[in-house]
């Protein structure tokens, strides 16, 4: 039941006795409420404040309660309305409730019966409102996000995002280098309840241990040498609002510690200082390491790992997003660059280990290498056209033509890449245990090509 003092309640009745005694019914039990004995009366007070709920009665002198109904949708649908009919007009009222009325109450009803109407419509109409925040919250996010993707793992990814963002839940954010994580970072961010409060961003990469502490979680004045004045972490700074720890796999190890401690109770401590102070932050953290495999290996906490990762979301490589590289490609070209086909068709089945970022990379180098806004096979990095003579070299006749041209663009991509198996094996599309396999398989050695 949704509290009486939360509903602004309008009653419209013609009738004055009648009107009375339900108003102050309503009053009595806690509820807010107006009245008007005209249409025109309660449109003027519709106008002025916003009622969740309308009680009107069907038959009244001027303007009737089915004009009134169409009014009221027509200039705010936030107010649910309860029709109220007498014996000759029922049809009216079913008529009525297409137009959008909610409910209505054949005349004389118990009050308690009105009163639950009246329950009803207030909870319609909070739902209503609610949904429409949150239509309201999406379009502005999705505006401003400009995440490309079409493919099935990038829709389940933004369903995941309209999800989870909302929630105030830890998120671990997992993917390849160059997926979008911190682009996925943000866009939790914007659909979050704390939209509006502050987003701060740590790379923990970036920064050698002691450091990265004082950055995190502040220091007094005289901490350490160079401590010249007193300064706020960013979990101080992020308080009431959402901090991103990108690269969170490189915490150190005294660090991890301090952190769980700041994700169990809210509590920490500036470097140099005794005294605590709670801070209330949401935590979203990315890594392109394996975290599940670092905690294996004993270099990251397990506990921690289960405070970060209450939710995880693991953005997918490019090679596995289908059309959507064309999507990418598309956006990135902009509308006054063209590519040729066939640079497009080495761009699509060439598989991307930077992915996004080594995409835009190359349409970058692209657009700087090539004449009159058109980027060909050639304006493309040899490893990205390659990837089509790969494919060219795919169609023999038989097995053994195979397997002869396919060791012999083996032998051509380990000579180009001087022996670099780890090139080598980017160039050729596969991974490095793919490559060993195809060494030993045509009997090479990639020392010596030949
Ligand atoms: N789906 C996408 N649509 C459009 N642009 C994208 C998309 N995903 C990523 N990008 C862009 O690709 C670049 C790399 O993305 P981002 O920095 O978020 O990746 P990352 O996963 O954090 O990489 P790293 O692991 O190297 O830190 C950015 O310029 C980003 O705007
Ligand atoms: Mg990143």
């Amino acid at each position: 039941m949704i509290h009486p003092e939360n509903i602004d309640l309008l009653i419209v009745e013609d009738d004055e006795d009648y009107r009375k005694t339900v108003v102050r019914w309503f009053i009595r039990r806690g509820y807010r409420v107006q009245d008007a004995s005209t249409a025109e009366e309660a449109l003027d007070r519709c106008q002025r404040q916003q009622f969740h709920v309308g009680v009107f009665d069907l038959r009244m002198p001027g303007k009737s309660g089915l004009e009134l109904l169409q009014q009221i949708k027509a200039s705010s649908s936030e107010t649910e309305v309860i029709l109220l009919t007498g014996e000759g007009t029922i049809e009216t009222a079913v008529d009525a409730m297409k137009l959008g009325a909610l409910d209505y109450l054949l005349k004389p009803f118990p009050l308690a019966e009105l009163e639950g109407a009246v329950q009803r419509a207030a909870e319609t109409s909070t739902l209503r409102k609610e949904n429409r925040q949150l239509k309201a919250l999406l379009q502005r996010s999705q505006g401003q996000l400009d995440m490309i993707g079409r493919s099935p793992p990038m829709l389940e990814v933004f369903r995941l995002i309209e999800r989870a963002g909302p929630t105030d839940k830890a998120i671990l954010i997992q993917g390849e280098s160059g997926t979008g994580k911190e682009l996925v970072a943000r866009a939790l961010q914007k659909v979050s309840l704390r939209a509006d409060k502050p987003y701060v961003v740590i790379n923990c990469a970036a920064l050698p241990e002691n450091l990265l502490e004082s950055e995190l979680f502040g220091h007094e004045k005289g901490a350490f040498t160079g401590a010249v004045t007193e300064k706020q972490g960013l979990f101080e700074v992020a308080d009431g609002g959402t901090l991103f720890i990108d690269e969170i796999g490189e915490l150190a190890g005294a660090l991890q510690a301090k952190m769980l401690r700041v994700l169990q109770d809210g509590s920490m401590r500036r470097v140099g200082s005794l005294k605590e102070r709670r801070v209330n932050v949401r935590i979203l953290a990315a890594t392109n390491r394996k975290l599940e495999d670092e905690v294996k290996a004993g270099r990251f906490r397990e506990d921690l790992y289960y405070r970060i990762n209450v939710l995880s979301l693991e953005l997918p490589p490019v090679r596995k997003r289908g059309d959507d590289v064309r999507l990418l490609v598309e956006h990135f070209l902009g509308t006054e660059w063209k590519i040729e086909p066939e640079a497009l068709k080495a761009i699509c089945k060439y598989n991307w280990p930077g992915n996004v970022r080594q995409l835009i990379n190359a349409i970058d180098r692209g657009k700087i290498l090539a004449d009159d806004h058109f980027i060909r096979l050639d304006d493309l990095p040899h490893e990205v056209a390659d990837a089509l003579a790969i494919e060219a070299a795919h169609v023999p006749a038989s097995d053994d033509d195979l397997a002869t041209v396919e060791r012999a663009h083996v032998l051509e991509i380990l000579k180009r890449e001087r022996g670099n198996k780890s090139c080598a094996a980017r160039a050729l599309g596969v991974n490095r245990r793919s490559l060993y396999r195809l060494l030993e398989k045509y009997n090479i050695d990639p020392a010596n090509p030949s």
